[in-house]
């Protein structure tokens, strides 16, 4: 049986060199079409394939040096080795390590709020990865990195780059043809406004609520076909730089996948109250003639997808918004 460390061992050299330290950054991403349910759990393989825009400066920085001891740092803070956030950096780093004694001290910061639903399990484990290659001085292919990074959280898969990926579910039982690519598509008008409803952490990790909604909900049968043609549509939407047919695809899609949540028993609904409004108000918005979409992910908070023509109207409608220019150079 494939687990993860065994992927490990195939592509890396059975004894790692010396670390160096190392520092990397990973965007976080925001699926259009949307990442829900496992074919695999040990190994993150999804029932479908998915398609992601990324965040620019919203990401995870993570910094990996030689040590006399395992440290995880989260925000400057030195984390107890019994908490889960280092427990799970940990137990990712050991599966790289395969039981190679090389103590690390493993610094990261988010400068997005983390377990809100803004995919910091993308920017996080896709920073550690690329951290770790380079600390360990690998040259590997980067359809090799985001199988790697794919072992910690699947959306991290489409985080190490900017701009558009798409995350391809592959078919092999051992995950080998299961990571994501950049989209060659600049679209400079491009742009993603964050609505921010509740940045606190969520009840349920992203994990929980995707498994406990494909094991109960009796609408999820109907989810991974249609997730993958949505991702095709999208894909073509992206690619003609279609904006009208990419926003209400990718709304759909969005609203699909919280459908299939509301549908598990017991019911799981990431969206609040607020969400809800923010949601009536755009759709009333659109009415009257705004060029704005929305999705949402295992959170609350509502993004809108939008191009740079429409910024003003949006700032005006939700002063509370934060504007992202995805491919303006860093
Ligand atoms: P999100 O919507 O933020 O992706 P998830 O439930 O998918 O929420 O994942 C949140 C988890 O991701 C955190 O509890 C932590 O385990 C992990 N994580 C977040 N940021 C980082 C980081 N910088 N480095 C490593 N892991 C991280
Ligand atoms: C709703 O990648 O956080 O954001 O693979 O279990 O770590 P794990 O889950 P995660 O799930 C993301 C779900 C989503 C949709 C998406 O990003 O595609
Ligand atoms: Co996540």
């Amino acid at each position: 049986m494939t687990d993860a460390r065994t992927v490990f061992d195939r592509h890396l050299p059975d004894q790692l060199p010396t670390p160096q330290p190392a520092t990397a950054y990973a965007p976080s991403n925001i699926a259009l079409s949307k990442y829900w349910g496992k074919r695999d759990k040990a190994l993150n393989l999804p029932l479908n394939s998915s398609l992601s825009i990324s965040l620019r400066d919203w990401g995870s920085t993570t910094r990996i040096s030689p040590s006399s001891t395992d440290e995880v740092w989260f925000q400057d803070r030195l984390l107890p080795a019994d908490d889960p956030f280092a427990d799970k950096v940990l137990r990712f780093a050991n599966r790289f390590r395969r039981d190679q004694m090389m103590p690390l001290k493993i610094e990261t910061s988010n400068t997005i709020p983390t377990a809100a639903g803004l995919a910091s399990s993308a920017s996080g484990f896709a920073a550690l990865t690329m951290a770790l290659v380079q600390a360990f001085q690998l040259d590997l292919p980067d359809d090799t990195v985001s199988m790697f990074a794919r072992l910690g959280s699947g959306s991290a898969t489409r985080s190490l780059w900017h701009g558009f990926a798409r995350w391809e579910r592959g078919h092999a039982n051992d995950g080998t043809d299961s990571f994501a690519r950049p989209l060659e598509v600049r679209w400079p008008a491009f742009r993603i406004a964050i609505i921010p409803v509740d940045t606190g952490p969520k009840s349920h990790s992203s994990r929980d609520g995707m498994n406990h909604t494909v094991a109960t909900s009796p609408l999820f049968g109907a989810w991974p076909a249609q997730a993958e043609s949505d991702c095709t549509a999208i894909q073509n939407a992206v690619q003609d730089q279609n904006f009208q047919t990419l926003g209400q695809l990718a709304e759909a899609n969005a609203l699909a996948m919280h459908a299939t949540m509301l549908a598990a028993r017991p019911a799981l609904s990431y969206l609040k109250p607020e969400s809800w409004q923010v949601l009536e108000t755009l759709w009333t918005a659109r009415h009257e003639g705004l060029a704005a979409f929305a999705t949402m992910d295992a959170g609350a908070n509502v993004k809108l997808i939008l191009e740079a023509s429409s910024a003003a109207d949006v700032k005006a409608i939700f002063p509370q918004s934060r504007l992202i220019a995805p491919f303006d150079p860093l």
